[in-house]
């Protein structure tokens, strides 16, 4: 099937910016009254519509735009932990009332609570509350999400988590990650390290072999793992054929260091980062992913992203959706306000969203309204790009499509 949608006011096509470091607005690429040629899932030409449309008469089908809106790629969201049960309201309070994150945790709140309700939850309840959130997200535009296990901390609960996600029931694209190396569980009698290599020996091997994750993550912090736990385990991911990931640098640093040492995929909160972490991150191909729903959630301070940009950095930004530390998942509206705290340039935040975030999911098919890209695009009534920002979240989307596919709220589940 092809289509031809548009005319669009404009088109930010998110094309032809730098890989790494600063954007300036005036580097964006917006089409007038752009059109968008889709065939099946992907979109094999873009630009002006009248063209378009002269080109391709009798020939293609006509989705017509009726009233002003921006199209822009589908928004991505590469940091995400959407599969879990319970609440942690609680802990929440407690924080409101003076407790740190990490003396809740130590008190038997924490990453713990949610292992005890994920791990009494069924596969088919978990996989149901994922696809709630990731049909919530879907409608405000995020059309490719990175979901997390890492409430199992055990080898039958982390694959109950990972088949969770494979069977969620959304047009999103899940992408999961096995982040079983999230803390050391409690009922687990050994060392950190006898914990990691339980995980690398056995539910690795397992998860490979069922084809659940490409990805592991690991949580690289005091009460979580240390450093050299931390290489040792992620050596041997690597060495099985896993991307690595690391949440870094959140309260202590660290973690930064280690994913350049091991050029890992990303990083991902850096909080704590400071001028020599930022450094390091500017030399390598780490992107470095910042999480302003974890600062907002714990209210702490957001990560340097001006800082990270200006020194060469590639800057994704995601909503580290959990129940815990960032528990609002409204990417648009977090990356927003990052955005007129850190000084971010509209062209550097929307590019945190889509193409920057695409390549720490190692995408290459979106991010971008490009030819040849999946046909995921996110479009909003407003006669300039700047309205999107400025609205800081409050704006949400009047159309998706996914996969060319055009959603409306009531129709995202698959038929
Ligand atoms: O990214 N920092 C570690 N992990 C999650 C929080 C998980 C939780 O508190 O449940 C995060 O913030
Ligand atoms: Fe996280």
């Amino acid at each position: 099937m092809q289509k031809l949608i548009g005319p669009f006011k404009q088109v930010l096509t998110m094309n032809n910016l730098p890989s790494k470091g600063a954007i300036s607005d005036d580097m964006l690429e917006i089409i007038e009254q752009g059109g968008i040629v889709v065939e099946n899932d992907k979109i094999i030409e873009i630009g002006d519509f009248q063209q378009l449309n002269e080109k391709y008469e009798g020939r293609t089908e006509i989705e017509l735009i009726e009233r002003e809106m921006v199209a822009l790629p589908g928004f991505i969201d590469c940091h995400t932990h959407i599969c879990w049960a319970g609440s942690r309201s609680g802990d929440y309070a407690k924080r409101l009332s003076g407790k740190s994150y990490l003396e809740i945790a130590k008190e038997g709140g924490g990453i713990d609570s949610t292992v005890k309700q994920t791990r009494q939850a069924s596969v088919e309840k978990l996989s149901a509350l994922t696809t709630e959130r990731a049909n919530t997200m879907l409608q405000n535009g995020v059309t490719t999400i990175e979901v997390k296990s890492g409430y199992g901390l055990n080898i039958p609960d982390e694959l109950k988590m990972l088949n969770a996600i494979k069977e969620a029931d959304t047009l999103a694209d899940l992408i999961p990650t096995c982040l079983a190396a999230h803390i050391k569980p409690k009922d687990f009698n050994g060392t950190q390290q006898e914990y990691l290599d339980l995980i690398v020996n056995e539910l690795l091997l397992e998860v490979q072999k069922n084809k659940l994750a490409s990805r592991v993550d690991i949580f690289v912090e005091e009460g979580a793992f240390d450093v050299d736990n931390a290489r040792k385990y992620l050596q041997k991911a690597k060495a099985l054929g896993f991307d690595l990931l690391v949440h870094g640098d959140q309260f202590n640093t660290g973690g930064s260091a280690l994913s350049v040492e091991l050029q890992a995929l990303s990083v991902d909160h850096l909080e704590s980062s400071k001028e020599y972490e930022i450094e390091q991150l500017a030399k390598s191909d780490v992107v470095a992913t910042v999480l302003p729903g974890a600062s907002l959630g714990l209210g702490i301070p957001f990560a340097a992203a001006r800082k990270m940009l200006d020194s060469g950095v590639c800057v994704a930004i995601a909503s580290d959706w959990n129940p815990g530390s960032a528990p609002n998942g409204d990417l648009l509206m977090q990356a927003s306000v990052l955005g007129a705290y850190e000084r971010l340039s509209m062209a550097e935040t929307l590019a945190a969203i889509t193409e920057r975030a695409a390549k720490a999911l190692k995408l290459k098919d979106r991010g971008i309204l490009k030819e040849g890209n999946i046909a995921d695009i996110v479009a909003f009534s407003a006669n300039d790009f700047s309205e999107i920002l400025y609205r800081q979240g409050a704006l949400k989307p009047v159309r998706v499509w996914k996969k060319g596919k055009p959603l409306l709220s009531s129709q995202q589940r698959r038929e």
